[in-house]
């Protein structure tokens, strides 16, 4: 039946549009957003801040690494600034350990110094982080208060590019 071979050519012309649009699509998708190979080779990220509700955190991964990013309640802030610095197993105060204009926002890398299992946020007697390997506190600063742990969470490089949004890296 002739009808057949015309809606056989019919689908076949719609098949190789369909090819032919993706194919185009796909080079500015892909440079738009760096593969998963790239990115663990280093390239930044950018994150959207905006929802992450006060009192709550997110982990996001750049160059393999969990980074905690936490909406830090005024309280918490309070707290990590109330401290004597002086007294700190690593002591930085908390004004460096954040962006200035932007206090509310801790950006740290979620592996602790002792031996490099994930901490848990939320958690311990200072409201931060609690490593459940070996027991280290960590404070609202991601400062070391308790435990074996040496250091602070390191801070890795970022920066706001708007008042919602950071860049890693
Ligand atoms: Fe965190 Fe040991 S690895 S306390």
């Amino acid at each position: 039946h002739p009808a057949t071979r015309r809606d056989f050519l019919y689908v076949a012309t719609g098949a190789v549009a369909a090819v032919g649009s993706a194919a185009a699509v796909w080079p500015l998708i892909s440079q738009m957003n760096p593969d998963a190979a790239t990115i663990a080779a280093g390239a930044p990220i950018e994150v959207d801040l905006s929802p992450i509700a006060e009192g709550q955190d997110i982990k996001v991964f750049w160059r393999g690494k969990p980074i905690y990013i936490m909406n830090r309640t005024k309280k918490q802030v309070e707290e990590a600034r109330a401290v004597n610095v002086a007294t700190l197993p690593d002591p930085q105060t908390d004004q460096s350990r954040v962006k200035e204009g932007h206090d509310q926002w801790l950006v740290v890398i979620g592996i602790c110094t002792h031996l490099g299992c994930i901490p848990i946020a939320h958690e311990g007697s200072y409201d931060g982080f609690f490593c459940p390997c070996h027991g280290s506190v960590y404070d609202t600063s991601g400062r070391i208060r308790q435990g074996p742990a040496p250091l602070n969470l390191p801070v890795p490089p970022y920066a706001f590019v708007s008042d919602t949004k950071i860049k890693i890296g």
